[in-house]
């Protein structure tokens, strides 16, 4: 088998928490039907029920953040995989709403491990000229998962149980992840950080070239001893020589999550209701899924050649003008022909997906993934995850209640979504700095 071959094996059995991370985010979107009407959910265990994934999510990283440099980037998967099981069995048999609400954190808490600790570890991995592709692979997972958890919807909707065979669909995945992060091999860097050098050759062997693998190795030892003489500690992450990454894993996320993907993935179903049938809103559904993991394999394509930063300014501009575009069809609901209304609002939703898929979806995952020093990389890529969750289950919370008030009617809230956006160009010009070919030691150096 081709070392090729080998890494992109091992990118897809990582990958395999991404998946889980969509389908369990996505799947709810769909099942929340049935689970109204089986356990006559209240407005606030409606709620509860959603915002459970997220709010368990929000802790999944303080869980990675301490273990993961402690146990390695392999033993912290497959805990993560065993608690996706447990959540997905405990989610699908849940006999009353405590028990599917208790279900649900779990699977949130497992979420929040793998996507603290999968893009690190595929960054650790991955050659240097591959590192964008190969943590995008996560972001590509993320959005195969959301997609597979629209067909299930669509698939299931109308079968007796179907949140409970909804819920059930998720625990495949869980196994493939569990069983799969058993075979693949502990991160070469962690184990340097370790003492486990032979190990660590050995697996970086398995992966490069000879003498590629010899130059990596040497590196990383000398930028260890480097650290290790600096007495480097987690609390660096809050000194002023790193604030430019911590301030890249707060405003990556912010922009990334207040730009108001979760309110399309959450609640699109609801959003083309206006427009159309149930099922022609569903359908609806299940193309933006498409279109988002089409996009997403489109965004691969271009991250390690033109750099993150001339997409991120290509996404950024693109999803202001559609977002601008839908609020604009809500603006002039009364005034505009209902057909190009329609294509104003499907259009402009689709685009702003593409866009999205080819800049802050992946970059989000990716920043947080290569610019932190190795030392502290567990512990403040976990911290950048949870930045992520903790604006996820904000947009989460307030899209519906906007949506009630007047906001909802004149398309305030994609307006707002939309500023969000535009100040993002300035984050991308003065704190994102191009990261296109370098290794994680050159870009470690940087601080030094
Ligand atoms: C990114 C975001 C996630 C979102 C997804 C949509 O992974 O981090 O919140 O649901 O993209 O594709």
């Amino acid at each position: 088998m081709s070392k090729n071959t080998i890494i992109y094996l091992i990118a897809a059995v990582a990958a395999t928490g991404g998946l889980l991370f969509g389908f369990d985010t996505g799947v709810i979107n769909v099942a929340l039907p049935s689970l109204r009407e089986q356990l006559q959910l209240t407005p606030s265990q409606e709620s509860m029920v959603v915002g459970a994934v997220l709010f368990g999510a929000m802790f999944g990283p303080f869980i990675s953040g301490f273990l993961t440099d402690k146990l390695g980037r392999k033993k912290i998967n497959i805990i993560a995989s065993l608690v996706f099981v447990v959540g997905s069995i405990l989610a699908a048999i849940a006999p009353d709403t405590n028990s599917l609400i208790a279900g649900r954190l779990l699977l949130g808490l497992a979420i929040g491990i793998v996507a603290a600790t999968v893009p690190l570890y595929l960054a650790e991995l991955s050659p240097k000229d591959k590192r964008g592709r190969m943590v995008t692979f996560f972001q590509l997972a993320i959005t195969l998962g959301i997609l597979l958890s629209y067909v299930v919807g669509y698939i299931f909707g109308d079968a007796e149980n179907a949140w409970r065979l909804m819920f059930w669909a998720g625990f495949v995945p869980a196994i493939i992840l569990f069983v799969g992060m058993l075979l693949v091999p502990e991160s070469p860097r962690w184990l340097l950080t370790k003492g486990r050098n032979e190990e660590a050759l050995k697996v970086l062997t398995q992966l490069r070239k000879p003498d590629e693998a010899v130059a990596e190795y040497n590196e990383t030892l000398k930028l260890l001893e480097e650290e290790r003489l600096n007495k480097s500690s987690w609390m660096e992450l809050f000194m002023p020589k790193l604030r430019i990454p911590l301030f890249i894993g707060i405003g990556i996320f912010a922009i990334q999550q207040f730009s108001g993907i979760n309110a399309i993935i959450y609640y699109s179903t609801d959003i083309f209701k206006s427009l159309f049938s149930d099922s022609q809103a569903a359908l609806a559904t299940v193309g933006v899924g498409i279109v988002n993991s089409l996009a997403t394999i489109l965004g691969m394509q271009f991250l390690d050649k033109w750099g993150r930063k001339p997409l991120l300014y290509t996404g950024l501009i693109g999803t202001a003008v559609c977002l601008g575009t839908v609020g604009l069809a809500f603006l002039f609901e009364s005034s505009l022909p209902a057909g190009l209304r329609q294509m104003m609002l499907v259009g402009g939703i689709y685009t702003y997906i593409i866009f999205f898929a080819i800049s802050l979806g992946p970059l989000g995952w990716l920043l947080i993934s290569e610019v932190y020093p190795l030392k502290i990389r567990g512990f403040a890529s976990s911290m950048g995850s949870f930045n992520h969750w903790f604006f996820d289950l904000m947009v989460a919370i307030s899209f519906p209640l906007m949506r009630a008030t007047s906001l909802g009617k004149n398309g305030g809230i994609f307006f707002i979504y939309m500023i969000v956006v535009l100040l993002g160009l300035l984050f991308a010009k003065f704190v994102v700095f191009e990261t296109k070919g370098l290794s994680l030691e050159d870009i470690e150096k940087k601080y030094n």
